[in-house]
């Protein structure tokens, strides 16, 4: 067994500490200016031209209670169900994440070789997918996958204002066609909402695209109670030579994110996350498929 298990908080992590946020520029590819600044502009005035501020931050705070307090909803889609909460997550949780992904692909060393393609599933606003592409160099073809229409369609716009390739469906990510070898898989603060027996079919199908030379990365939140499952996951992971790790990345979010931040009550000097990772190896190949 090839894997690293990295304690808390990664060494990882901090052998890459963190510049201000707006400072960061892709990976070594085909794009030379970093979209991430333009296109946090353009989201703002995409959601905010129908609500206030006050009705964001509203939102903003029942959507974060929602994913500490009242979990149990989250698998029947109660946090997009209403315009004020698609919006506070488009604006607030898309560009967190979005951060955050690319430190850890970064850390991961996992945009090189740049994947050919990037399956996302449950890709929400299309963050995830389009941050991984980003620090690859904006090369790889983006598939998104969503069970939620307004995702699919947000997904849709994130991938334009990024200049980046690509495809978003609307379906469910255990139905998914994984991609081949030099592809890539993605799933990020997805697998917490999703029925035990779907996340379950999940594994299995990424294991195999694993064995199958596709990279696979799982990422979700550091607290424990939103994935009760991850321990069993890792487990997985390690077994044919995949890595733990947790991250905690000092951060200098941009303005309008601090605003969100402190008018909910949030206090994000780090971003955080933990994360799973499977990359061909030698010990991958020979498990065969
Ligand atoms: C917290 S959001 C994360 C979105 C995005 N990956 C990100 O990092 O910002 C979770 C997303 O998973 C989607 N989702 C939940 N269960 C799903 C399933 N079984 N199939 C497809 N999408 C699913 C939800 O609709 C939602 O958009």
């Amino acid at each position: 067994m090839t894997g690293i298990r990295t304690s808390h908080p990664s060494p990882s992590a901090r052998e890459h500490p963190a510049p201000p946020a707006l400072a960061e520029g892709p990976g070594r590819g085909r794009m030379a200016a970093d979209p991430f600044p333009r296109w946090l502009t353009d989201l703002e005035a995409r959601h905010r031209s129908s609500l206030t501020f006050v009705e964001v931050r509203k939102a903003l705070q029942a959507l974060s209670s929602l994913y500490v307090e009242r979990r149990s909803r989250l698998s029947a889609g109660a946090a997009l169900e209403s315009a004020g909460k698609r919006a506070a997550f488009a604006l607030y949780y898309g560009p967190l994440h979005y951060l955050l992904l690319r430190r850890i692909v970064k850390a991961l060393e996992a945009g090189q070789p740049a994947p050919t393609r990037i399956l996302d599933l449950g890709c929400g606003t299309g963050v995830a997918g389009a941050a991984w592409a980003l620090e690859a160099g904006g090369t790889p073809l983006l598939e998104g996958v969503d069970r939620n229409a307004w995702a699919v369609q947000e997904a849709r716009w994130t991938l334009g204002a990024l200049g980046l390739r690509g495809r978003i469906h609307q379906g469910f990510a255990d139905r998914a066609r994984v991609p081949g070898a030099g592809g890539a898989i993605v799933a990020a603060f997805a697998l917490n909402e999703m029925e035990d027996a779907d996340r379950e079919r999940l594994l299995e199908r990424m294991m195999r695209a694993a064995r199958n030379r596709t990279r696979v990365l799982v990422v979700e939140p550091l607290a424990r109670r939103a994935a009760p499952w991850w321990s069993e996951w890792a487990h997985t992971f390690r077994g044919i030579g995949g890595r733990e790790n947790t991250w905690r990345f000092p951060v200098s979010l941009p303005e309008p994110l601090v605003l969100l931040d402190r008018a909910a009550g949030l206090d994000h000097r780090e971003l955080t996350g933990r994360s799973l990772w499977l990359a061909p190896s030698p010990a991958v190949e020979t498990e065969g498929c």
